[in-house]
C-alpha cells in the first residue's frame, strides 16, 4: 500500500508542475488540496487492478493519477458554500478558505481538466485500450456518474428519504469514480478478459457503497481531528444518509454484507485477490 501511495505522490508533483508553467497561484491552490492528506484509495485501486490483471502498475500511473486529479477536484467543489459548506478537509482549511471561492472554483476545474490530459500521457497502453478508458473515465465522472450524483444529493435535502433514492445518489456520487479506478487499472494491463473487467465492476460497486455509508457513519460517530474534516456536516445540511435512515448499527452491518460480497467478486482473481480483499477489509473498518 505504501509502495503504491508513494508512487502516486510523486506522480501527481510531476505531472502537475510538467504544464502549468506561468501559472503560480492556481497551481499553488490546485497542489494545495492535491498534495498531503488524501488517503489515495482511487489511485491504489487502478495500480492494483493493473497488477492483478497481469500488468505492471506503473503503466497505469498516469491513469492513477488522473483519477485522483478528478477526485480532489470533486472535494474542493464539493466543500463550496453553495455545495456542503465544509471549512476544512484534509486536515487543513479548505480549498476556498485558503485561496478564495472563485480559485478554488477554478482549481477544481482546473484539475478536472488536467486529470484528461494525464491520463493521455500513458505510455504502453494500447490505443484502444486506451480510448476505453478515457471513455469510462469521462462518463463515470461526468453527469451520468459522480456529477449526477452530487445533483442528486444536494435533491435529496429536500425529499423524504428512501433506501432506493439513497443507493442511487451513492452509487452515482461515490461508487462511479471507485467503478472508474477499479476499471481503469483492467484496461491499463492490456490483459483484462471479460471475467476480470465484470469483478472489477461487481467489487467496486460493492466497495463503493460501503464506502460512502463508512463515510456517513464516521461523519457522526468521529472527531474532525481524526477525520481531517468536519463532522455533522451531513446532518447540518440534511443529508439523506444510512444513518439517519436506519441508524448506526444497521448502517454497520450492511458495510460488512457490501464488503463480503465485494470478495466474494474476487474469485476469479484467485492469489492475485489477497490484496483487493485485504483493502475491502480494511477501508470498511477505516476510522478516517
Ligand atoms: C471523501 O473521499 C469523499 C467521499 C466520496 C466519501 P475520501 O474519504 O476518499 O477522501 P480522501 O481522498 O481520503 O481525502
Ligand atoms: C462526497 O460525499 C462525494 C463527492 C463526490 C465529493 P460527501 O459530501 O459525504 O463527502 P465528504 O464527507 O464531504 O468528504
Ligand atoms: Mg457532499
Ligand atoms: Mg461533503
Ligand atoms: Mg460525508
Amino acid at each position: 500500500m505504501q509502495g503504491y501511495i508513494d508512487l502516486v505522490n510523486s506522480g501527481l508533483s510531476e505531472l502537475l508542475y510538467d504544464v502549468c508553467d506561468g501559472q503560480d497561484y492556481i497551481v499553488e491552490a490546485m497542489n494545495y488540496s492535491l498534495s498531503n492528506g488524501g488517503k489515495r484509495i482511487r489511485p491504489v485501486l487502478t495500480l492494483e487492478f493493473c497488477r492483478a490483471c497481469g500488468g505492471n502498475p506503473e503503466d497505469a500511473l498516469c491513469l492513477a493519477c488522473a483519477v485522483e486529479m478528478i477526485h480532489t477536484y470533486s472535494l474542493i467543489h464539493d466543500d463550496l458554500p453553495c455545495m456542503d459548506n465544509d471549512d476544512f478537509r484534509r486536515g487543513k482549511p479548505s480549498c476556498h478558505k485558503a485561496y478564495g471561492e472563485e480559485y478554488a472554483l477554478l482549481a477544481g476545474d482546473g484539475l478536472l481538466t488536467l486529470a484528461f490530459e494525464t491520463a493521455l500521457k500513458s505510455k504502453n497502453i494500447e490505443s484502444g485500450n486506451l480510448i476505453e478508458a478515457v471513455k469510462t473515465l469521462a462518463n463515470l465522472a461526468g453527469v451520468s456518474g459522480m456529477v449526477g450524483g452530487q445533483v442528486l444529493d444536494l435533491q435529496s435535502e429536500n425529499l423524504s428519504p428512501s433506501l432506493e433514492k439513497l443507493q442511487t445518489v451513492d452509487r452515482l456520487k461515490t461508487g462511479a469514480l471507485i467503478k472508474a479506478a477499479a476499471l481503469l487499472g483492467c484496461y491499463a494491463s492490456n490483459r483484462a478478459d471479460e471475467k476480470m473487467l465484470a469483478a472489477a465492476e461487481r467489487y467496486s460497486e460493492c466497495i463503493g457503497s460501503a464506502f460512502q455509508i463508512v463515510d456517513d457513519i464516521l461523519d457522526v460517530t468521529s472527531t474532525s481531528e481524526e477525520l481531517g474534516k468536519p463532522v455533522g456536516s451531513d446532518e447540518k445540511n440534511n443529508k439523506m444518509t444510512y444513518v439517519a435512515l436506519m441508524g448506526i448499527k444497521n448502517s454497520e452491518k450492511e458495510a460488512e454484507r457490501l464488503t463480503d460480497e465485494a470478495i466474494a467478486a474476487l474469485e476469479c482473481f484467485a492469489d492475485e485477490g489477497s490484496f483487493l480483499k485485504e483493502l475491502a477489509l480494511t477501508l470498511s473498518k477505516r476510522k478516517s
